[in-house]
């Protein structure tokens, strides 16, 4: 049954038909010559969209367990770690590394800010003890997306390892691992990957090889070493979640039909067209132009609808027009909401969108004239490709 609503969060995100079919398939043992096939057409496919020539590692967890992975292979207890923070998600990387008794150094920017290569370079020069850098590409609590290759530029040339949260960009945002000197980069199967959640996916580099060698910190379930020997053989550690990986083999596949480029091109369009119904509607954005996120808006809302009024608004949307969009997290709740537009996000899901948020705030008591962010926001998408707006 197709879903009545328009889910518009930003994870986990609407599954397509054909890679709900692939999911629907008899069970098949973990252990056996299907499942070797599966592993191997995964760890290409997913090669293919990070960019890499790396290892591909795969565990059955949400993207915080990759998160996690990373930090109980390559941090040793009592070791001196910049986590580059922009929001919720940067807050949780830096929060996790301490909690495994690294000594964490904060690089936090108001949100809705985006990191800056200059001040990242300034630290990094007084930092000497500092060899593993946390950053999230795109900062899903606050849609802004980090200027992620002039940092890891920085970070490279100060000869430091880099672990990248790209939980909410890669497979929809630009991310070439290899090319940028991505030494660690996660993502997670409820994004931009259409597949629903449960599996964490990230690629390791020869230098993370050997920090990881090295490191000391306490690991067992996300062992990376062992998951990497067994990954050689056709299998894993654990017990797979096999039918989500069915799921993301058709999901690949459609990756592969609509072509990488494609599909970036996909969510600046969406994202832009977005932005433009937003403006329309007299609503103030989050996140500056030259950061703004290409796979979740943040959207101010007015002081008149803060507070209380921001859930009331969210239950009209979700209620009366079927729309479920996200509030804002930690100090932007009931300030801004959010508007996910990664994975299987096409032209029309936008006019429908925007239709219905042009009508709930209106509902509201929000004076917009009737069908300016539907005309924006198809003005945005019909746009040449160099003229779409920021
Ligand atoms: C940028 C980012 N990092 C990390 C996470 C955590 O992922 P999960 O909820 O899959 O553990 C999310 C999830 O929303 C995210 O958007």
């Amino acid at each position: 049954m197709e879903s009545s609503y328009q889910l518009r969060i930003p994870g986990p995100t609407p599954i397509p038909e054909r890679v709900r079919r692939a999911m629907d398939a008899p069970m098949i043992n973990h252990r056996g010559p299907e499942f070797k096939a599966l592993l191997k057409e995964l760890e290409d496919g997913l090669r293919w969209a990070f960019d890499t020539t790396h290892d591909l590692l795969i565990y059955p967890a949400s993207g915080s367990g990759g998160m996690e992975s990373a930090v109980a292979n390559l941090v040793s207890p009592g070791e001196r770690v910049l986590a580059i923070t922009i929001g919720a998600f940067g807050d949780r990387f830096a929060d996790l590394a301490q909690a495994f008794g690294a000594d964490v150094v904060r690089y936090a920017l108001p949100w809705g800010e985006a990191a800056d290569p200059e001040d990242l370079d300034a630290i990094l020069a007084k930092e000497d003890d500092v060899h593993t850098v946390l950053i999230t590409h795109n900062e899903t609590s606050t849609g802004v997306l980090n200027p992620l290759q002039q940092l890891a530029s920085v970070v490279k040339q100060r000869g430091r390892l880099l672990v990248v949260d790209g939980v909410s960009s890669i497979g929809s945002v630009e991310l070439p691992v290899d090319d940028w000197g991505v030494d660690v980069a996660i993502t997670a199967s409820q994004k931009g990957w259409m597949v629903p959640p449960g599996v964490t996916m990230l690629s390791v580099s020869p230098a993370a090889w050997e920090r990881q060698a090295q490191a000391r910190g306490p690991r067992f379930y996300f062992d990376w070493t062992r998951a990497r020997k067994l990954q050689a053989e056709g299998m894993t550690f654990t017990t797979p979640a096999v039918s989500l990986l069915f799921g993301l083999r058709e999901a690949l596949l459609a990756m592969r039909e609509e072509g990488l480029a494609n599909v970036y091109r996909r969510h600046q369009r969406i994202a832009g067209a977005f932005r433009a119904a937003a403006r329309a509607l007299h609503l103030g954005l989050l996140a500056s132009p030259d950061v703004a996120s290409p796979t979740v808006t943040a959207v101010n809302l007015p002081p008149a609808l803060q507070g209380a009024r921001a859930r009331e608004l969210l239950r009209t949307w979700r209620e009366r027009y079927r729309l479920v969009l996200a509030s804002g997290q930690g100090p932007l709740k009931d300030r801004i909401f959010r508007i996910g537009h990664l994975g299987a996000v096409y032209e029309e899901d936008v006019t429908t969108a925007v239709t219905a948020l042009e009508a709930g705030l209106r509902e509201h008591g929000l004076e917009v004239s009737e069908g300016a962010a539907l005309s924006a926001a198809r003005r945005a998408l019909e746009a040449p490709e160099a003229a779409v707006p920021r």
